[in-house]
């Protein structure tokens, strides 16, 4: 297959490049510079910028799949990627996979990212929605400067738990709903296999990496101003801490077997993240 995917630098993206060119397909990637990217077999970088998708939407016309997924750090989910369902919509994709998050399908019709993916549902494209939990990741992305020169994971996480999942489980999940035809006008959660505090984060950490790494549960409104000193704009930063309170709430601690289903293999837990990312911290 040839398959356009969007935000192709970015962590599970380009995980999901990795595994469609192993496997023999095609892919035309989205970036703001293509002309940085390396070249590669079979892989096309076109640019696209969150508010300029032309050359994005032209690709379209030469592909049978999508991957979309909102660039981080922009609530405006719907004005950004509804240009590519319409245009998947025109040029009839065999399928289009988007990746919004868990929650989302709670949210109030009107809510962008909530918007976009009714608008997919209702377009008649074969579409697969899939909404990750709250990605291991993030501990060597956002959090890592904390635990880098404090030795603190600072978040706003109280006792509660959640099913971390690993980006990898996230990317080897859109491979297999995006080339196997089966998988269609579907809608899944993803989620880790166990549901852990970040108490219990801190303890993995400190144990595998050896040295005492301690949770810090700041105070919500510091956190906010945490993030908007570090330069997000202020309303994704209010939307990171509306996502953090629905965390403390405890609504990102159900587990489900959605990634086994999908990828027919138990997924990656969060000492064995922490192992694989040894080095990040
Ligand atoms: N982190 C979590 O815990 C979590 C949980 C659930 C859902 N999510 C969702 O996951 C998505 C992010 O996935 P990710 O972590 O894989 O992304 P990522 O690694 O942060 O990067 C995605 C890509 O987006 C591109 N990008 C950034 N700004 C852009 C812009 N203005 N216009 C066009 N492209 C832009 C970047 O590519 P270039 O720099 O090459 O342009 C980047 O490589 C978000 O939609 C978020 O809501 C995250």
């Amino acid at each position: 297959m040839k398959i356009f995917v969007y935000g192709g630098t970015g962590l599970v993206s380009g995980k999901l490049i990795e595994l469609l060119l192993e496997n023999g397909h095609s892919v035309i990637a989205g970036t703001r510079n293509p002309s940085n990217q390396k070249a590669v077999k079979n892989l096309e970088w076109v640019k696209v910028d969150a508010f300029e998708p032309k050359d994005g939407l032209k690709a379209l016309e030469k592909v049978d799949a999508a991957f979309l997924l909102s660039p981080p750090g922009y609530t405006a989910q719907y004005d950004i990627l509804n240009p590519f369902v319409e245009k998947a919509k025109e040029v009839k994709l065999k399928k289009v996979v988007l990746m919004t998050a868990m929650g989302v399908e709670f949210a109030p019709p009107e809510a962008p990212f909530r918007k976009l993916e009714l608008a997919l549902i209702d377009s008649t494209i074969p579409y697969v929605i899939l909404r990750p939990n709250w990605f291991m990741q993030n501990f060597h992305t956002f959090w890592i400067e904390g635990i880098q020169k404090d030795l603190k994971i600072y978040f706003p996480g109280g006792d509660a738990l959640v099913s971390f999942i690993d980006s990898r489980d996230i990317s080897k999940s859109i491979y297999e709903v995006i080339t196997t035809d089966s998988w269609k006008n579907k809608e899944f959660n993803l989620t880790g296999a166990e549901a852990i505090s970040h108490e219990q984060v801190a303890k993995i950490m400190t144990d595998v990496l050896g040295k005492k790494i301690d949770y810090v549960n700041v105070d919500p409104n510091d956190f906010l101003n945490s993030l908007i000193s570090a330069g997000l704009p202020e309303d994704y930063s209010n939307f990171l801490l509306y996502i953090a309170s629905a965390l403390r709430e405890g609504h990102s601690a159900p587990i489900n077997n959605n990634v086994k289903d999908i990828t027919k293999r138990e997924p990656i837990d969060f000492k064995t993240y922490v192992k694989d990312h040894k080095e990040k911290w």
